[in-house]
């Protein structure tokens, strides 16, 4: 039996579980910064790593306890610490990796960092039905909008980025020229919910040329400058336009990532793939679905505890002394 521990602080999430087996979660403790961010409209990084360090030696004894875990000796029977070492806020990064490193080595464990991203493609490992290799992934949060081919565990190719704002990021930037709260992606959904999605008609980024890539920017400035001329347009028709821009252009470049590589199997994962609208236009396309369970779209630990027990099993965990990295791809070498 494995055991293995996630810690997860690389935004504005502090979130610490317990993992048997790499599918079971026995605890999955997450505690979320929101309400003290949304006065300032964003993530303060500076507030972001002092609560991590506020909170996190409670939140793994809460994990180990929830988990039924007891301390031998002074240590519970865990097999490894796992922690996201980037990218993310350098100070909240910090925090977690440091933490989960001097545990291991008390506990006399082995310490595995984690990618953030690889964290979250192994969110949907998570759920009852397990992707086969090779798929696609649609990576979707607030720092990332990707195409990612898995072609074999913790093998890599990045398809597609986007060329300026992630998509998470858009839906953010406008929920604030809307006026909605922090952070923007549920708010829009929910305004959305009693509005006319066909009452603006928002541009896809780059949708019309052919690559991959996606483009965000330009639709936060369409929005910009439609509620320039038209400050009184219903918020719920703006947001559910811009919704559906946002998505359309997922969709559309997912379905030809798809049909050029012929790789029929698709998960989606990262905070945005937690939106209804998405996970329902997904399910019209030409793939098996893989989607994660709510509770592990958006950030948490469970998701690093799975990167970090099939990197174990494949032996290739990255090694105990990996940096802290603000920025870095999933496929560079750290
Ligand atoms: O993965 P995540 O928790 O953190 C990052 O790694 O960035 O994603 C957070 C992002 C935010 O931009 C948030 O607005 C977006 O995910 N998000 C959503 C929804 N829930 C969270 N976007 C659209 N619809 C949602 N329901
Ligand atoms: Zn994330």
């Amino acid at each position: 039996m494995s055991l293995v521990v996630g810690i997860e602080t690389s935004c504005d999430e502090t979130g610490v579980a317990v993992l048997r087996n790499g599918e079971q979660v026995l605890s999955n403790v997450v505690s979320s910064q929101i309400d003290v961010h949304r006065v300032f409209g964003g993530v303060v990084p500076e507030i972001a790593s002092r609560m991590h360090t506020e909170i996190i030696s409670q939140l793994m004894e809460q994990a180990l306890n929830e988990a039924g875990l007891s301390c031998k000796n002074g240590r519970p029977p865990v097999n490894a610490v796992a922690a996201t070492f980037g990218p993310g806020l350098m100070g909240s990064l910090l925090v977690g990796l440091s933490f989960g490193r001097a545990v291991a080595c008390a506990w006399k464990i082995p310490f595995v960092p984690v990618h953030h991203i690889e964290g979250h493609l192994f969110s949907a490992f998570l759920g009852e039905n397990r992707p086969e290799f090779p798929y696609l992934a649609l990576v979707v949060s607030g720092g990332h909008t990707q195409i990612v081919q898995c072609a074999a565990p913790h093998q890599y190719r990045i398809l597609a980025t986007t060329r300026d704002d992630a998509v998470g990021e858009c839906f953010d930037k406008v929920a604030r020229l809307l006026g909605l709260p922090y952070p923007g992606g549920p708010s829009i959904q929910k305004a959305a919910e009693t509005g006319d999605d066909g009452a603006f008609d928002f541009p896809r980024g780059l949708v019309a040329k052919d690559t991959l890539d996606f483009s965000y920017s330009g639709l936060k400035t369409a929005v910009l400058y439609m509620l320039r001329e038209r400050p009184d347009a219903a918020v719920p028709d703006v947001a559910a336009s811009f919704q559906r821009a946002a998505v359309d252009a997922l969709i559309q470049k997912t379905d030809r990532a798809v049909k050029q590589s012929g790789i029929h199997r698709l998960v989606i994962a990262g905070g945005v793939a937690a939106n209804k609208r998405l996970r329902e236009s997904a399910a019209q396309l030409d793939v098996e679905l893989f989607l994660p369970p709510f509770a592990y779209c958006l950030d948490n630990g469970a998701m690093i505890a799975a990167a970090a027990h099939s990197r174990l099993q494949h032996g290739c965990p990255l090694p105990g002394d990996t940096p802290a990295a603000a920025s870095i791809s999933l496929v560079s070498k750290p």
